[in-house]
């Protein structure tokens, strides 16, 4: 069983490098699918959901040939309309993709439905509704999603208006609705960068979609794509976590290779606590020392604060100098950190979707565990911040979603490193 051991309590200092957007990585992944051709992806984050993306395609005939660390060539030309083995798909949430990637290219999808981190009831309402409005018959049991189209009729394009906003049901709509015929027309769409980047990849590849990024995105179908060169955009939730390390360890990290305007929100409320944030170009420059100013942070759907930064900001809220407090509305199982941190000597209590933070903490070291991906990242923020050895259990979950981060983290002062336990010892 592998380990992270952080001997925390001391600053991170240094410039550390942001690697490309997990989220924005896997869906345009499968999105190649529909290209029926050579694409070049860079900038592509070394984490096992990616692998586990090029596992799936591989599985239905894709051939993916690593260029280097970070670039690949994935020829999706012999693809079949095959399924993908179930155990494979739900090893990851974004596995859904390929129900809109494969119903898009071959009018027929059947794909198992997708695992990926607990974080409650996690529905596809959205995604059956628009892949039905645009005349595909859905099937959904417990295992499948099952989508076809009638062949003479093929997918045809119309308005799809989301009750809310939803990044996989937004984002499967586009997939579905590039070949299909006529215009489509999404009303609430998500608006998140990776959303976007979706958007800009499959138009480098000869699709039209107009206004992602926005509340109205408009598809027009055209007849083909083909392959293209394509660099995924920096993930802003890894640069955000890296933020929040620098002010609870009151270090100063230099973040490289990230999008400021993406890194507003979080920007925001790190500066209302007091916290030093200097953008430039490509990188910010976090820093504080001194005392945490207590806030209210609500989660909200892009441009508001991001649920997968929830556990991490939740750190510095503990060491906030008053009580400060965390609302989630998007996922109901996003405070299982909050035991683990308690286990740290954090006083939270949480109520009504919203917990709430003493504040004032001094952590002390533990044994804690990763419940989910971003709870995990968050325990190695606040061990970071702790003096003494704390030890995360269920580091798995943390490498679906950060690329070396034992090492990033090496790389700026801190010490951290991932240590392999036979299983009786463990
Ligand atoms: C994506 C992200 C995940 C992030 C989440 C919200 C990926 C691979 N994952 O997940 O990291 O936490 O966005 O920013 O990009 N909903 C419905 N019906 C649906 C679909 C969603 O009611 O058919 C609801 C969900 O229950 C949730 C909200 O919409 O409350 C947002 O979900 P959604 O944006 O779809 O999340 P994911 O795409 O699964």
């Amino acid at each position: 069983m592998e380990k992270i051991i952080v001997d925390g309590g001391k600053p991170l200092f240094g410039t550390i490098e942001v690697s490309g957007m997990k989220n924005a990585a896997v869906a345009v992944i499968f999105a190649t699918v529909l290209s029926n051709d050579i694409c070049v992806l860079d900038n592509l984050p070394e984490i096992s959901d990616v692998a586990d993306c090029f596992a799936i395609l591989e599985s239905i005939g894709a051939r993916i040939t690593h260029v280097s660390a970070d670039t690949v060539e994935i020829d999706t030309r012999s693809i079949r309309d095959a399924e993908a083995p179930v155990k494979l798909v739900q090893k990851m949430r974004a596995s859904y993709y390929l129900a809109g990637a494969m119903l898009g290219r071959f009018g027929k999808a059947k794909v198992g439905l997708p695992g990926g981190c607990n974080l409650g009831e996690r529905p596809v309402d959205l995604h059956v509704k628009a892949f039905e409005t645009l005349g595909a018959s859905v099937t959904l049991s417990d295992e499948y999603i099952e989508a076809t189209v009638n062949p003479e009729r093929g997918l045809c394009g119309k308005n799809i208006y989301f009750d809310c906003c939803s990044v996989g049901a937004t984002i499967n709509a586009i997939l579905a609705a590039v070949l299909a015929k006529g215009s489509t027309i999404l009303e609430n769409p998500a608006r998140e960068p990776h959303v976007v980047d979706v958007a800009n990849f499959l138009n480098a590849c000869g699709a039209d979609v107009r206004g992602a990024g926005t509340s109205i995105i408009k598809i027009n179908g055209v007849e083909r794509l083909h392959g293209c060169e394509y660099s995924i955009i920096p993930d802003m939730i890894e640069a955000g976590t890296f933020m929040v390390a620098a002010a609870a360890t009151k270090g100063k990290l230099y973040i490289d290779n990230v999008i400021p305007k993406h890194l507003e929100t979080i920007t925001a409320k790190l500066i209302e606590m007091g916290v030093s944030v200097e953008e430039y170009d490509e990188a910010v420059c976090v820093s504080y020392e001194g005392e945490m100013t207590p806030i209210h942070v609500k989660t909200l759907p892009y441009p508001g604060f991001p649920t997968d930064m929830h556990p991490q900001m939740s750190v510095l809220l503990c060491l906030a100098n008053g009580e400060s407090a965390m609302s989630e509305t998007i996922w109901s199982n996003r405070f299982r950190y909050v035991d683990e941190l308690r286990r740290m000597g954090a006083k939270i209590t949480v109520a009504d979707k919203t917990a709430t933070f003493e504040g004032n903490t001094v952590f002390k070291p533990a044994v804690v565990k990763s419940c989910d991906l971003r709870a995990g990242a968050a325990m190695v923020v606040a061990a970071l911040a702790t003096k003494g050895i704390t030890t995360i259990e269920d580091i798995a979950y943390i490498e679906r979603g950060y690329v070396n981060i034992v090492e990033k983290i090496r790389s700026v002062g801190g010490n951290i490193q991932k240590v392999n336990f036979p299983d009786e010892a463990s």
